[in-house]
């Protein structure tokens, strides 16, 4: 962390490249992995949420080994994301949030990801894949479930 905030004039700009730090060794960002950033930046630990909260690229809570962000902004929504939502549910047996019992999978709902050109589009890891359809789908979930 020393080493990452002596790159800034303002220890407090550090704050994204720390908590991509704290994602990279722990899995998660945690209520007191953010409480000791905000300390350690001495920055409030609101702040700190926030950003945690506002970057959909942060998780909060354990994901699959596997995980889909399936856009549901205007572009995506126009051309099937619903869709694309109910197919992955009922595919994986697991709603927005969750994580299947094998921990293989999981899956969330995010706004535009910026490759509107790809709707129905979803980020699987750190894969844009698009445009979608149920097809598309099925044979992700087979080859991650090799
Ligand atoms: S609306 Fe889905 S990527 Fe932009």
């Amino acid at each position: 962390m020393d080493k990452i905030t002596s790159q800034y004039e303002q220890k407090r700009a550090a704050l994204l490249p720390l908590l991509h730090l704290v994602q990279e060794k722990e899995g998660i960002i945690t209520a007191d992995s953010e409480k000791e950033i905000a300390a350690y930046l001495g920055i409030a630990v609101s702040h700190v949420h926030e950003v945690v909260s506002f970057y959909h690229l942060f998780r909060q809570k354990p994901q699959g080994k596997c995980h889909f962000s399936v856009c549901q902004t205007t572009a995506c929504a126009l051309r099937g994301s619903e869709d694309i939502i109910e197919h992955i549910e009922k595919r994986l047996g697991i709603k927005p949030g969750e994580v299947t019992a094998n921990g293989k999978f999981s899956f969330g709902v995010v706004e535009c990801l910026g490759a509107c050109e790809l709707a129905p589009m979803m980020q699987c890891n750190n894969d844009y894949v698009g445009p979608l359809n149920k097809k598309k789908i099925d044979e992700l979930i087979d080859k991650s479930n090799d």
